[in-house]
């Protein structure tokens, strides 16, 4: 500061070169200069040395054609890119997406679902309850096996047409190569005058069309659920193996979900009049739909929740 700062030695000697001839104006300027820059260049190697911080000198060293530290960029999920997809796919049909309760009473996974507490069809969807105690008008509280839980609960909003797509985690007690005790569903719902099956099958055509790419069929499989009726499977042609039967499918189809026209008991559930009103629904698995997409050649579901990078990356 003595030397450099704005009122030190330099400054002055500076202030004082007017009273100087020209010559020695010249002589005494160029010292003065010459002073100067050393001092500058003394104070940005000591601010270089204490500091860290790059000052000018550190600057002038910088190599520009050093390749830079990059930082890790992450992405969304899999089952995230597939929700927004499948969202997005949906919504110019009018189907708009809704959240349901993930754990859910007994009434709406089943009673609303025409699946009375004593129906053997239960067997194939009690998986895990919660330990609180039962409700009198709704029973106990489970972790929804599917999003059909949201069906009448949308129904029930009073709101018609109804044009909804559900997308959740749902729980099952299976777990293996193309099973997991935790995953995602969608389910759409329908539900107009004169709906009729022509309007499902239209809808899952276009459905299959946009999301898997060219070249890709489903098969509908006559079924039975208890929601639906006529109810179905829907299967598509195993991207895995293009129909020659793989470990993960079984015959060159991979189920999807279900499908169906919504059964009369639970229109009326939901307080809608089944003799004016009828609707279409269905419910596919997330992480399975998305193992067909074309080219994906994921060939064990479980590979979606590992949360290993060296996987996760490539999508
Ligand atoms: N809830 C069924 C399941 O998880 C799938 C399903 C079948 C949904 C038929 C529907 C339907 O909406 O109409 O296996």
């Amino acid at each position: 500061m003595k030397y450099a700062g704005k009122k030190g030695l330099v400054a002055k000697a500076l202030e004082e070169i007017v009273n100087l001839s020209a010559e020695e104006k010249k002589a005494v300027g160029k010292k003065i200069n010459e002073a100067k820059q050393e001092i500058q260049t003394k104070i940005a190697e000591l601010q270089d040395k204490l500091s860290g911080a790059p000052s000018a000198t550190a600057l002038d060293r910088f190599v520009k054609t050093l390749p830079g530290k990059k930082p890790m960029a992450g992405h969304l999920h899999i089952i995230s890119q597939a929700i927004e997809e499948i969202v997005e796919i949906f919504k110019p049909l009018g189907f708009t997406r809704v959240r349901y309760p993930e754990i859910d009473w007994e009434y709406f996974a089943f009673e609303t679902l025409n699946i009375p507490a004593t129906h053997p069809a239960r067997d194939e969807w009690e998986t895990f309850f919660i330990d609180a105690a039962a409700d009198k008008q709704y029973g106990r509280q489970v972790i929804t096996p599917h999003t059909s839980n949201g069906q009448v609960r949308e129904m029930l909003k009073g709101e018609l047409p109804i044009r909804m797509l559900s997308i959740s985690r749902c729980g099952r007690r299976q777990e293996d190569v193309n099973h997991l005790q935790t995953f995602f569903q969608f389910e759409g719902l329908a539900v107009d005058k004169g709906i009729s099956i022509t309007h499902l099958k239209g809808t899952l055509d276009y459905f299959v069309k946009h999301f898997f790419g060219p070249g890709r069929q489903i098969r509908l499989r006559p079924y039975d659920f208890r929601f639906t009726e006529p109810s179905f499977e829907i299967d598509i042609n195993c991207d895995l193996c293009r129909g020659e039967g793989c470990k993960f499918c079984k015959g060159g189809w991979t189920e999807l979900g279900g499908a169906g026209m919504v059964h009369p008991n639970v229109l009326k559930a939901g307080k809608i009049d089944p003799n004016v009103y009828t609707g279409f629904a269905f419910g596919w698995g997330v992480e399975r739909t998305y193992m067909m997409k074309s080219g994906t050649k994921i060939d064990d579901i479980r590979y979606l929740l590992n949360n290993d990078l060296r996987f996760l990356e490539q999508f």
